[in-house]
């Protein structure tokens, strides 16, 4: 499989047959001692296939327990305490395999150590190779909100390696699939054609699929840093989506990161036709896919008043008002949008009503 590079900022994304760029970026950094983050998934599936691609000795594994409720600054100190007792100094390189949680919260740990240490992310999960591998996003979660402390940092490289797609199951690889057909509803329309193409994801050409979606997400983070502005477009979904997620984890029914984004670009598709001209034709199509992909999922009415409550305290609100980024057209987005509370409970109705 060839590689492909995409270069965003001061970094470089490689995908493809991609995890031998590794001796490269060690020839280049001349690091003092390798360490390679894991959780305890990806040492086992994950780190046999880096030891196989790259001729080079890491000097340690730093494992943590896998799953985002270890995402949290208990964790960073044994990362930090472990990098110490290793003597990692400013010049070590810290590699991060694994998903998003590895990926956000090595990228944290490694930005702080000593002021920043160089850091290289693996991202292993579909999730994480179209979303968190991009962008400088870093952190944890605290005082249980998802990213609340955190910072902006590039690693040195990203490398992606398709290949890491066959150690998870057909419900992960479809979680991740949601947010590449965000992606194409938000700002490339030619994107979301060729999703809906596919309706069999087995049969799907991820590496051309991530380079895409890669595309897309590497011309809004160019422009938007900082998420000032155009950036909060990737938030289309998003908003209902991390509400209906966190109330399912509560209802002890947790649902997958993309099943729940899945959830939210159809409610926010209504919004977008009530609110944003977004056409009924397009709502139409909008629906139908997401439907055949994900099917629909009951989230009982009793579930609204407390997915309300946590809208009101999204960390992307101004001015008390709920925000939303919804959608104009296939493949063009608008920010800045808001809805009350009766028409995010029609568009929760729309949704069970699918
Ligand atoms: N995941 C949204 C962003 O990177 O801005």
């Amino acid at each position: 499989m060839a590689q492909k590079k995409i270069n965003v900022q001061d970094y470089q994304i490689n995908v493809g047959d991609s995890l031998s760029e590794l001796a490269s970026i060690c020839g280049r950094l001349e690091p003092t001692r390798i360490f390679v983050l894991v959780d305890e998934m990806t040492e086992k599936f994950c780190l046999p296939h880096l030891q196989d691609k790259v001729d080079i000795s890491f000097d340690s594994i730093i494992t943590i327990p896998s799953g985002e409720k270890n995402k949290t600054l208990p964790t960073c100190e044994k990362i930090w305490r472990r990098l110490f007792n290793l003597n990692a100094d400013r010049k070590s390189l810290l590699i991060n395999l694994g998903g998003g949680v590895i990926g956000d919260m090595g990228g944290f740990c490694a930005s702080t150590y000593m002021r920043g240490i160089p850091f290289v992310q693996v991202p292993t999960t579909l999730l994480s190779q179209v979303d968190a591998s991009i962008g400088g996003k870093l952190g944890i979660d605290y005082y249980e909100l998802k990213n609340s402390i955190g910072l902006f940092c590039n690693p040195v490289s990203v490398l992606i390696d398709p290949t890491f797609l066959e150690t998870l199951s057909p419900r992960e690889v479809r979680s991740g699939y949601a947010e590449i057909i965000k992606h194409g509803l938000i700002y490339d329309r030619k994107l979301w054609e060729i999703c809906t193409q596919i309706t069999d994801l087995k049969s799907a050409d991820w590496k051309e699929l991530i380079v895409q979606s890669l595309l897309v997400k590497k011309e809004i983070v160019d422009h938007d840093p900082r998420e000032k502005g155009l950036r909060k477009i990737l938030n289309f979904g998003h908003t209902i989506g991390h509400a209906v997620e966190s109330v399912m984890m509560e209802d002890d029914r947790p649902l997958l990161h993309g099943e729940a984004i899945a959830v939210g670009m159809l409610a926010e598709g209504y919004l977008s036709s009530i609110k944003n001209s977004f056409s009924v034709e397009e709502l139409q199509l909008l629906t139908e896919y997401i439907l055949e992909i994900y099917g629909r999922k009951e989230i009982g009415t009793e579930l609204y008043n407390n997915m309300f409550n946590k809208m009101l305290h999204d960390k992307k609100n101004e001015n008390q008002e709920i925000n939303f980024s919804l959608l104009k057209k296939i493949g063009k987005a608008e920010i800045n949008q808001t809805a009350d509370k009766e028409q995010i409970r029609e568009s929760l109705s729309f949704y069970s009503n699918l």
